[in-house]
């Protein structure tokens, strides 16, 4: 039975220090879980160091927000493969809305990142998600389409195996988000598992729902087809919440597998 795959990008929120506090009750609150799940947590850049020494034996992954392509250079403000290496991640995040919309990053410069989070050891964990606008103009999954093509350009077959995708629609992300609907979400799922076909011929590249999930939606959107997990930010950042969101999907997440 494949562990349910659940996670959570901490965004600008907690200090080292209450990095520290977190992850150390989500590994005690969880321990009973490891067999059945894979946990992964994405800190800011300065909690990676104590969040490396805080989780012992992988009991939850972790994971970096961005990444410059570089190794090095004149790009102040930048973090690099090499110094992520440092920290022994196993996950780097890319394209997050956040970084395309706050940010202005494109699908071209995500491409770059992936292809070289993948050629420095990690798994790379590209984010997808239309904004509001296209959804509207009926255009989602030419614009996931587009995401996933240039996204993941170059990447090899064999390095396929460490490509995670997060389905994260712009309109359904943050406090001002609204949750998608699980029919919805199901659609554009089934779309991008085609589109993963088509580049890979590979079933097996977890795909995550993210945006606005919580206790009252978890339970029909883990059990969605082609829904391999769960990429949630607020309700997870108490280790008490997503230690209780984690059990209430997991029995649905198994049931699904049977
Ligand atoms: P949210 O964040 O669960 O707070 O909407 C999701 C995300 O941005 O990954």
């Amino acid at each position: 039975m494949k562990p349910l795959l659940m996670g959570t990008n901490l965004k600008m929120y907690k200090t080292a220090g209450q990095t520290q506090a977190y992850l150390s009750a989500l590994q005690t609150l969880t321990q009973d879980l490891r067999a059945q799940t894979t946990l992964f947590v994405i800190p800011s850049y300065p909690a990676l160091e104590r969040a490396a020494n805080t989780v012992k034996d992988k009991a939850i992954l972790l994971g970096a927000q961005n990444m410059h392509p570089e190794e090095q250079g004149q790009f102040t403000g930048e973090v690099s493969p090499l110094m992520l290496q440092e920290f022994g991640l196993d996950i780097v995040e890319i394209g997050h809305s956040e970084r395309r919309h706050v940010f202005g990053e494109t699908d071209e410069q995500e491409n770059k990142k992936v292809v070289s989070a993948l050629n420095h050891g990690f798994t790379a964990l590209l984010c997808v998600g239309e904004t509001a606008e296209q959804k509207a103009a009926g255009i989602a999954d030419e614009v996931l389409a587009m995401q996933l093509k240039i996204g993941l350009r170059g990447v090899l077959p064999e390095q396929a195996a460490r490509i995670w995708v997060a389905y994260e629609p712009v309109w359904a992300i943050g406090v001002n988000g609204v949750p998608a609907p699980a029919d919805y979400v199901k659609e554009r799922h089934a779309s991008i598992r085609r589109i993963l076909g088509e580049l890979f011929l590979l079933t097996e590249i977890p795909v995550l729902y993210g945006g606005s999930v919580n206790p009252q939606n978890a339970e029909e959107l883990i059990v969605q087809p082609n829904v391999d997990g769960l990429f949630t930010g607020r309700a997870a950042w108490d280790a008490e919440n997503f230690n209780a969101l984690i059990r209430q999907v997991l029995p649905l997440w198994q049931r699904k597998q049977a």
